[in-house]
Parts: C-alpha cells; structure tokens; sequence
C-alpha cells in the first residue's frame, strides 16, 4: 500500500480504484445495506482486528500476572506511538476511554473563571460538550455565549465569525473549538482562532475526536494547548481507546482530577483516573496507527474527500436538495450533510433518513443541532466505492 505522500501524489491517488480495492479487502465488508454511516466509529482493518483479538486472548489467559506486570511497558509503547504520530511528547498524552473523558475532564477540571469572565462555544460543537460549557458557566456563574455559523461556510467566514464574536465579548476566558464537527464535517481554521484567541488571553479546548485519521495533521499546527481524540473513529483503533494532549508548561489552569495530586503540575496522566480499562484495545493500538501509515494519513483524506465530492458536486446541481458543510474546498472533509431545501425540521429529516434506508437501502444518520437545521449526514469510508456513492446521486434525484 502507500506510504510516503505529497499533495499531488495523493490526489491522484486518490482517483486510483486499484489502490483503494486493495486497501477494502483488509476489511470484512457487511452485505445487506450500503452504509454511509462512518462517523459514528470505524471499522478495525483485519490486523488491527486480528491484533485485538490475540490481546483480548492473552489478557484473559494471563490476567492480573500480565496486568500487574507488563502491562503498564505496553501502554507506554501505545502512548509513545500515539505520541509519535501527533509529533508531541509522550509526556504530553495521556491515553483515556473516548474523546469525551478527554474533553470533559479539560472543562470540568478547568480553574481560574470569575463571575465577570465568559466562556465560548458553537452550535457545530459536539452536543454534549455545548452542554458541558453551558454546565461549566452555569456552575461558575459566568455568562455562555454561542457561535451561530451558516450551514455552509469557507474559511474566512468561520474566521469571521469567531473574531467578531472575540470582539463583542472582551471577557472571554475560555472557548471550545472543534476542528471537524459531528454534524457536516465542517473544517474550523483553528490554528487561525487559536492564534488570535492567545494574543487575547482566550485558552483553547480543541475537539480533534472527528478529525484525527479524517484530516492529516500533527498536532504543532493546530497551536493549542490541549485537545481531545479518540483513536476509535478514523485512526481504526478498537472501541475504547480515546487520548488527551496537553502541551507541557500549560498543567496548571487544569486541575487533578478530584483525588489526584500534581503539585508541581507536570504529570498530565493526573488529569484522568481511567482505572481498569480495556487492555486489549490499548494493546490494539500500534497495530492500528501501523496499519493507518501504510494506507498513508494524506492518502486517506485525498481519498474521502474524493468520494465525498463524487455525491456533493451531483448533489449541488439539484435544486431540491441542499448540501450543508465547507463553501470551499478547505472547508470540507470526507464526511458532509444534506437535507431536502426548506425540510429542516427533525421531524422532516428523521423521515429522510427512513426514506433512504428503507426506499434506498442506503444508511445514513440524521444530525439535529445546527443552527440552521437537521440534517442527514453522509460518511463514506475508505472501502466505500465509487458504485455505492453513485447509488445515493440516484437516490438523492428522485428524492423530492
Ligand atoms: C466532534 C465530536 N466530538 C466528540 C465526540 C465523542 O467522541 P467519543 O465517542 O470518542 O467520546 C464525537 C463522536 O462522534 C464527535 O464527532
């Protein structure tokens, strides 16, 4: 398979239906229905299946000999890889459940707010973090002020949209930032943010759960301080296995989980209390980023961003139906939305979703927060085919 990419080389690559039936047949495929739905997790490629089950093996074979043992020199090599890959230290990730142990344990434990302070979020935020800063503002009596963006937006009017909300709000303290949102794969500039959040005094809490694997990025050019992922989703971890990076210098503005100690703030594995974990899926994980740099990381998003473009070019051309996510071609990821033009109610959009399961055989998943609207979110897959793809352009022309 891959490897070393550039640009151009992926790109064309990316056009290559050789290369990526090569990549699909390390996957088992499920017959029965065309699946759409990749945003919710990602399928293990057969090593990393292969891998998982041998470790879920000798874990109940060995127990707490190898637990108590040699566990902790495995997770290490887990974490040192994880490390590698985001281009940090080892000492600058802590290996957690799921993003959303990460990213809660941030804002929970996050000190410092004053009542005139204001924190920040966005309605392409991951719902439950939305709920999470507004529990944070409510708890710190502080003030919550929400980014409404357009359903479909470049760059520039994110940027804008940020900025002018930075402006208006001269307390802000603390901001949510989601690189690639749940709802339409949506691609913030957060280096841009960031950048002007920290001349402002505004810390940063990046979601990277939607983008690591979707996106090729380390984390050096995103600039912020502390993010949350998951392995489980595009990086093709099992279930489970989720990381928290925290540069080295910024421990103090987050405290210890409740319990924990650091009274030098230096040990960034006191910000999670993980306790008895699915050992396995930690096992799991060299197997996994081995397997996701063979495929190479700008390989795969050349490839998802083409598929994507083979339905929203079509799709852009019908004028019933209108496509939600990037107004340019930063802007956007493999994973996009839609909704039939002036049906965005939930109660519309949860119908669609029927239609095109049941009428279709195509499934996809229904989104609800945006400002703007529901909508139904289409995710392919790097073993999704250009076939499949085509099926929902079909689809999507009678659909009205
Ligand atoms: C943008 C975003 N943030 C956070 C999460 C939560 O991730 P996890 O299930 O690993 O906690 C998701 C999962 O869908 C997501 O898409």
């Amino acid at each position: 398979m891959g490897g070393s990419e550039s640009t151009a080389n992926s790109d064309r690559l990316a056009m290559d239906e050789a290369f990526w039936r090569d990549v699909g047949s390390h996957y088992e495929r499920a017959d029965g229905i065309i699946n759409l739905e990749h945003g919710y997790w990602g399928k293990m490629a057969r090593p990393v299946l292969e891998r998982y089950i041998a470790a879920t093996q000798m874990v109940n074979k060995q127990l707490s000999v190898y637990a108590r043992k040699h566990y902790g020199r495995d997770m290490a090599e887990s974490v040192e890889r994880v490390a590698g890959a985001l281009n940090v230290s080892a000492d600058e990730i802590v290996l957690t459940r799921n993003a959303t142990e990460s990213i809660q344990n941030l804002i929970r434990q996050y000190q410092g707010l004053t009542a005139d302070d204001t924190v920040l979020f966005a309605d392409i935020d991951y719902p439950s973090f939305q709920q999470t800063m507004q529990w944070l503002a409510d708890t710190e009596g502080t003030t919550a002020v929400v980014v409404n963006l357009p359903g479909r937006a470049s760059q520039q009017m994110i940027f804008d949209a940020y900025i002018s909300a930075f402006d208006a709000n001269p307390n802000l303290k603390l901001i949510l930032l989601t690189h690639v949102s749940n709802q339409h794969g949506l691609v913030v500039p957060v280096a841009r943010i960031a950048a002007e959040a920290r001349t402002r005094g505004i810390d940063v809490i990046c979601d990277n759960a939607q983008s690591w694997g979707l996106l090729d990025y380390t984390m050096p050019e995103l600039q912020v301080d502390w993010a949350g992922f998951n392995l489980h989703k595009w990086i093709g971890a099992p279930v489970g296995v989720g990381a928290l990076y925290m540069r080295r210098g910024t421990l103090e503005k987050v405290l210890p989980y409740p319990g924990e100690t650091d009274h030098d703030n230096t040990r960034i594995g006191a910000r999670v209390h993980t306790a008895t974990s699915n050992f396995a899926a930690i096992l799991a994980v060299p197997a996994a980023l081995d397997f996701h740099e063979s495929v190479g990381g700008a390989n795969k998003e050349a490839r998802l961003r083409y598929l994507r473009g083979l339905w929203t070019t079509e799709a852009d051309t019908l004028p019933h139906i209108e496509v939600l996510g990037g107004a340019d071609e930063t802007s956007w990821t493999g994973m996009a939305s839609f909704r039939l033009r002036g049906q965005s109610s939930p109660a519309e959009v949860r119908a669609l979703q029927q239609r095109l399961e049941q009428e279709y055989g195509i499934f996809t998943v229904a989104r609800y927060e945006l400002s703007s609207g529901a909508c139904i979110r289409v995710t392919p897959q790097v073993f999704t085919t250009p076939d499949e793809l085509a099926q929902l352009v079909a689809a999507l022309k009678t659909l009205q």
